[in-house]
């Protein structure tokens, strides 16, 4: 099925641990292929739970995409606070009914901009070689990818702060508390 969605429906901005159900059900909601694809590997539902449970105790920044008022997709920037300046590795999920109408991508600009934002220097990227879906986002983003055995590696390499990274940060966080309060 494809929905009738368009990019500007999505609505992206950073989740907190007051969000962590929401995160949860979200990942509950990835089909077989999805998990592996995310996890690159099988993922039970308890398994998926701990994930959950302990996904803002890593350093890490995430940011949720919704439509509708629910939330259909993350990325997680693992290690940002970690050292200075920081490697981060970032990882994506959208549900499986809601994927190819734009929602990775949104997210991975997101994520980038504030990677650069907070002087993260090397963003690193894994997906299973057959993703081409996810190799066609990193490509497209210019990151270096790297054949290896089964999974492909991915870099990008930001160089700190824009005025257009601040501002996609700044605008897309305001444009999701604005339309928090029109709900
Ligand atoms: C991979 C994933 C994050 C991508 O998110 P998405 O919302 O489905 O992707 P988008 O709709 O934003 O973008 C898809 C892009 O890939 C292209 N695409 C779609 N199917 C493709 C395929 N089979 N091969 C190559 N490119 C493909 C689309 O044309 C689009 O390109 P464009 O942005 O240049 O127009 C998502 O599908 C997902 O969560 N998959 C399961 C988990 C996963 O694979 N995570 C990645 C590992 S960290």
């Amino acid at each position: 099925m494809r929905l009738n969605k368009h990019p500007q429906d999505i609505l992206v901005s950073r989740l907190h641990a007051a969000n962590q159900d929401n995160i949860c059900d979200h990942f509950l909601r990835l089909d077989i292929r999805s998990r592996r694809a995310r996890f690159c590997g099988a993922v039970s539902d308890g398994g998926i739970l701990k994930y959950a449970q302990n996904i803002f105790r890593n350093d890490s920044i995430v940011c949720g995409a919704s439509v509708d008022g629910q939330l259909r997709g993350i990325v997680e920037l693992r290690g940002v606070f970690r050292s200075w300046p920081s490697t981060a590795e970032a990882a994506f999920s959208v549900e499986p009914v809601w994927q190819n109408i734009g929602i990775g991508d949104a997210l991975f600009e997101r994520m980038f901009a504030m990677a650069q934002n907070r002087g993260v220097r090397t963003i690193q990227m894994m997906c299973l070689k057959e993703n081409s879906r996810m190799r066609h986002l990193m490509a497209k983003h210019d990151a270096l990818l790297h054949n290896d055995h089964d999974a492909i590696e991915a870099v990008l390499r930001p160089h700190g702060p824009t005025l257009k990274s601040v501002m996609e940060e700044i605008v897309g966080e305001a444009r999701s508390y604005g339309y928090g309060l029109i709900e």
